[in-house]
């Protein structure tokens, strides 16, 4: 038990997906996971535990944000160990090439700002993926016929940003898509000897404004969701 996580030692497994919506958490344990159950309640942020083809996982959520995320990473990896850390969310597209609907595996994630900047002072550190879960998930998204992109992506502090001059800096230098917590999960992965992943759903477009239709969501989160747990345990 953590401040933030409720759950009892052992009840954590090591591969834990991290939607930012605990509701989409308990919506994906109880579609994917055989005998789920729910691990951690504190604050609303509710965790399950269950198998996936005879593999422990735990689905997690994040709340939005870095600073959210990062709370919820720290005491599954300090405290039960998490090993593997999938995250599975929504983002906004910024290449014309990315169409709402389309899948992105974040290669990297830049960042403005994150709550591990304070440690690097003038260093730029980049976060990226694990190369394996990486390759894996690409393999497993091919398998789903999902449109696929594979690149960077920029991690904000604010979904209502006021910086389109930023925008277009990083859509200039190929950025696929905005999200908000890819750059402190795998900051944390690689401070603590983690593997991380972000497979996303584009849910809204930057450029042309179109956005998913809430009736699709939970599809299209279906998908990422399997991504993840193939990619897990390929
Ligand atoms: N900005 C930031 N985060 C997001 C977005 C966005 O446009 N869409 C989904 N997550």
């Amino acid at each position: 038990m953590t401040i933030h996580i409720g759950a009892a030692p052992g009840d954590i497994a090591e591969t834990v997906l991290m939607p930012g919506d605990p509701y989409r958490a308990k919506w994906a344990a109880e579609t994917f996971l055989q005998d789920a159950r729910l691990v951690n309640e504190v604050r609303g942020m509710l965790g399950y535990t269950g198998t996936w083809n005879g593999h422990r996982v735990t689905i997690q959520g994040s709340g939005m944000g870095m600073p959210s995320l990062s709370i919820y990473a720290n005491e599954l990896i300090r405290d039960f160990g998490a090993k593997t850390l999938i995250r599975i969310g929504s983002c906004g597209g910024m290449q014309d090439k990315v169409k709402v609907r389309d899948v992105i595996l974040a290669m990297t994630a830049s960042t403005v700002n994150s709550p591990s900047s304070g440690i690097f002072r003038e260093l730029n550190f980049a976060p990226c993926a694990d190369w394996g879960l990486l390759q894996a998930a690409a393999q497993a998204a091919s398998k789903h016929g999902s449109a696929t992109h594979i690149g960077g992506i920029y991690s904000s502090d604010v979904f209502y940003d006021e910086r389109p001059d930023l925008n277009e800096q990083m859509v200039r230098h190929g950025i696929l898509g905005v999200e908000m917590e890819a750059a402190e999960l795998y900051t944390l992965a690689a401070r603590h000897g983690c593997r991380a992943l972000a497979v996303l759903t584009v849910s809204d477009h930057l450029g042309t404004g179109e956005a998913l239709p809430s009736d699709q969501r939970e599809r299209s989160f279906g998908d990422m969701v399997e991504i993840a747990l193939e990619a897990a345990f390929s």
